[in-house]
C-alpha cells in the first residue's frame, strides 16, 4: 500500500462523500493474519496465523457460529490457504460458491468485494437411499474402495469388539491373508472367508458391502481436489435417517479422507491446510469413541508442525473433551455468556479472573459496550487481555436461514 493509499483510507467516509470521491482500494488478504471484524472501538480484529493453530466457536445454536467460521474460511481461501470442511452436518456450505446477500454486505471491510469460491461438495454413496435417492442440488457422489480402508476401518465397520474372542482371531488372520494376496474385492475376501470357514466374520463383511460405501465408479480423490484450488465439503445432511450408525459409514468415510488429506500436506503437496470441524460435538464427543474421535485428536496433538490448522463449532464447552478446548489458541464465546459458561469455558485459564469472579462487576462492565446481538469475546491463549468482535460478513455467500426459522 502507498502512502497516498494509506492516506485516501485513513479518512473519513464524510469527505469522501463531501468530494464525490469513491472507495476503490481493494481489499487485500494476507496469508499470516485475517482480518475477522471489528472491536467496539472499531479497530480491526485480527487471527494470527503465522503458525498452524486450532481455534473453537462456542455458542448456543442460532448464535452465528457458521456465519463467522464462513467468513474465516474466506479469509483462509483468499489468501491461498487450503481448505476442506469435514464435515458439513447441514449441507449449508453451499451457498458459499456465491457472493455474499446484500443485506450482510454493509458489514463488509473497506474494499472488499463480494465474491464465491470455488468449491466441491460430495455426498457419500451411502446416503443413496434418503432423498428419494436424489443427489442434493450442487452436490457430487462420492465412494470408496476396499483397498482404501485399513485393518482399523474395517475392524470399525465390522464392529470388531462385539466379535467373540475366537472371531477376532479369525478376523484378524483374514486381514494378514488378504495383504499376502493382495485381496481387493469382496469376492475375493468371500473365498478366503470360504477356505477358512470364518463364517461370521464373512457376514458382517458381505454386510458393510450392502451399504454402499464401495463404488469404484464414484471414488474421488480429495487431495486432488484441494490442490486444484477448490474447497472440499463432505456433505453429511441427514445422516441419522440412514439408520447405519452401528457400522460408523460416515466416521470410517471420514477418517480415510482426513488420513489422506493430512499425509499430503505432510507431503508439501498444497499450502497451509485448514479443516473446518463444525458441529464438533457429534464427532469428537465426550463421551465416547466415534473411530474419527481419536484421529481428530492426534492431529490435533501432532500436525500443527506439519501446518495442519482446525477450526471447530460446538454449542458446550463440556460436551467435547477438555483437551480439545485447551488446545484452542483462540476460543471465542457470546458477550454476554453467562457466570457458569464463562467459568466453563475459562476454567484453569488464567484471563479475565476477575469477570468471572465477581458475576456483578461483569455485568456491570458488559453494559458499558452497547448490547450488541452477535457480538463475540476473543480469547487469545497467554494473553490476559478480552477482545470484543463484532463480525465482518463472509465474503461468500451465508445461507441466511433454515427450514423452521
Ligand atoms: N454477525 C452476524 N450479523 C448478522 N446476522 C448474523 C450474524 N451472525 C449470524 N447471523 C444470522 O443468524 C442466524 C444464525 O446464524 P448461524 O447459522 O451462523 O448460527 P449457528 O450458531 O451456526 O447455529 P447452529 O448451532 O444452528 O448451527 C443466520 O440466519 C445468520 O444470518
Ligand atoms: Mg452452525
Amino acid at each position: 500500500m502507498t502512502e497516498h493509499d494509506e492516506l485516501l483510507l485513513s479518512c473519513d467516509d464524510y469527505y469522501f462523500t463531501a468530494f464525490g470521491h469513491q472507495r476503490d482500494i481493494p481489499y487485500t488478504y494476507d496469508k499470516d493474519d485475517w482480518v475477522i471484524g471489528l472491536d467496539e472501538d472499531k479497530c480491526e480484529v485480527n487471527l494470527d496465523v503465522s503458525e498452524a493453530f486450532r481455534a473453537c466457536f462456542i455458542a448456543a445454536t442460532r448464535t452465528g457460529k457458521t456465519f463467522i467460521i464462513r467468513r474465516v474460511m474466506d479469509e483462509a481461501y483468499h489468501s491461498g490457504w487450503t481448505v476442506a470442511v469435514l464435515p458439513d452436518a447441514k449441507d449449508e456450505y453451499k451457498s458459499s460458491m456465491g457472493a455474499v446477500q446484500k443485506e450482510f454486505q454493509k458489514n463488509l471491510p473497506l474494499g472488499e468485494k463480494p465474491k464465491g469460491l470455488k468449491m466441491r461438495i460430495f455426498r457419500p454413496r451411502f446416503f443413496r437411499d434418503i432423498d428419494d435417492g436424489q443427489l442434493p442440488s450442487k452436490n457430487e457422489w462420492a465412494a470408496l474402495e476396499l483397498k482404501d480402508l485399513t485393518k482399523t476401518d474395517l475392524q470399525t465397520l465390522i464392529n470388531y469388539t462385539v466379535l467373540t474372542p475366537k472371531q477376532q482371531l479369525d478376523f484378524d488372520d483374514l486381514w494378514e491373508r488378504m495383504q499376502e494376496t493382495d485381496t481387493s474385492t469382496f469376492e475375493e475376501i468371500q473365498t478366503l472367508c470360504a477356505e477358512c470357514g470364518y463364517t461370521k466374520v464373512w457376514e458382517k463383511i458381505r454386510f458393510i458391502n450392502t451399504c454402499n460405501l464401495f463404488d469404484s465408479r464414484f471414488r474421488i480423490d480429495p487431495v486432488e481436489v484441494l490442490k486444484s484450488k477448490t474447497v472440499l465439503v463432505l456433505n453429511y445432511e441427514g445422516f441419522d435417517k440412514l439408520d447405519l450408525k452401528d457400522n460408523s459409514l460416515d466416521q470410517v468415510f471420514m477418517s480415510v479422507w482426513i488420513r489422506w488429506i493430512k499425509d499430503a500436506k505432510k507431503n508439501n503437496e498444497f499450502s497451509n491446510l485448514l479443516i473446518i470441524n463444525d458441529e464438533t460435538a457429534r464427532w469428537v464427543p465426550r463421551n465416547g469413541e466415534p473411530s474419527c474421535k481419536k484421529q481428530i485428536l492426534e492431529s490435533i496433538d501432532v500436525d500443527a508442525g506439519f501446518g495442519v490448522s482446525w477450526i471447530f463449532g460446538f454449542q458446550r464447552a463440556e460436551s467435547v473433551p477438555e483437551g480439545l478446548v485447551r488446545q484452542c489458541k483462540y476460543k471465542f464465546i457470546p458477550y454476554n455468556a453467562d457466570r457458569n459458561t464463562l467459568e466453563g469455558y475459562l476454567k484453569g485459564e488464567n484471563i479475565i479472573q476477575n469477570m468471572v469472579v465477581d458475576q456483578k462487576q461483569y455485568r456491570e462492565y458488559i453494559t458499558t459496550l452497547k448490547a450488541k446481538k452477535f457480538r463475540w469475546m476473543k480469547l487469545t491463549k497467554g494473553d490476559q487481555d478480552v477482545e470484543f468482535l463484532d463480525p465482518y460478513s463472509p465474503v461468500s455467500a451465508h445461507m441466511k436461514t433454515r427450514r423452521f426459522f
